[in-house]
């Protein structure tokens, strides 16, 4: 039989920031059909400990290999740092990350070689970042901060407005006497904030999101295996969310541009009570 190379991308998050990924995937492949899956219902994953984030990241990639998806994105970093290895080593088509990616894109950037991440208590703590930056660059001084609060602003469409000021103003503190001149944003969520953080840590150190270099990684492999949707293929992403469809609605139809519908997605033990 011949491959079908108008098969779907999965691209799964654990809830709503992996839209950042899948706009850059949309608009550098606009050809290529995705099923997004956000994991909304068990968001946030960065505090969970690592076997909960494990289990629940596998659920959504079981989910999207039973959709005979041809390629699956992590649109999250936190998931990545714990599943990206053995997710490789175990299923049979490309699976691709968000950290690396980032990484490439803010050793790109930086000129002093002085760089900050931000990102989930996970991320952080599991020094993907790190790693990944050192190994395309080992001259690299980095400095990491876990900010709990931001993935509930984002995924509660909180991401203006006096609070939310406030409260990336008071998580970012510790950051702020660090010389930088570059800020990953190592959570997929926090791109939908990016106006406050950037006014917060000043103009002159540059944001770096990965969905740009993620989605450049996705067409090099499509590419590279010749599965890439045909030019005259017109997709239809499908949308997925755990939790509360209206809320995933919203957000999604803001920052995409264009109005969303999602399916509500039962994964894990809720399925079985
Ligand atoms: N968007 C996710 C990330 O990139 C994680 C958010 C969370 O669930 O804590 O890390």
């Amino acid at each position: 039989m011949r491959y079908d190379v108008n098969k779907p991308i999965g691209v799964l998050d654990s809830g709503v920031g992996g839209l950042t990924v899948a706009r850059e995937l949309m608009r550098q492949l606009p050809h290529e059909q995705i099923i997004y899956v956000g994991d909304t219902l068990r968001c946030p994953y960065g505090p969970r400990p690592e076997e909960e984030i494990r289990q629940f990241t596998w659920e959504m990639i079981d989910y999207l290999v039973g959709q005979d998806v041809k390629l699956i994105v992590i649109a999250c970093n936190t998931a990545t740092a714990v599943v990206l290895k053995e997710a490789r080593q175990r299923l049979t088509i490309p699976v691709i990350g968000v950290i690396d990616p980032g990484a490439r894109a803010a050793v790109k950037v930086t000129r002093s070689k002085r760089i900050g991440v931000i990102g989930t208590k996970m991320t952080v703590e599991s020094n993907s970042y790190e790693k990944a930056l050192r190994h395309v660059e080992g001259q690299v001084v980095v400095e990491s901060l876990a900010c709990p609060p931001f993935v509930p602003l984002v995924e509660s469409s909180q991401t203006t407005g006096a609070y939310v000021e406030r409260v990336v103003a008071n998580t970012l503190r510790p950051l702020l006497s660090y010389d930088m001149d570059t800020l990953i944003l190592g959570c997929t969520h926090y791109p939908l904030l990016a106006d406050v953080i950037g006014r917060v840590i000043g103009p002159d150190v540059q944001l770096i999101s990965s969905g740009d270099e993620t989605a450049l990684e996705v067409a090099a492999l499509l590419d590279y295996n010749g599965i890439a949707a045909g030019n005259d293929f017109i997709p239809e992403h499908v949308y997925h969310a755990t939790g509360d469809t209206r809320s995933f609605e919203r957000i999604a139809t803001d920052w995409l541009n264009q109005p969303i519908q999602a399916k509500r997605l039962v994964l894990g033990t809720e399925g079985t009570t």
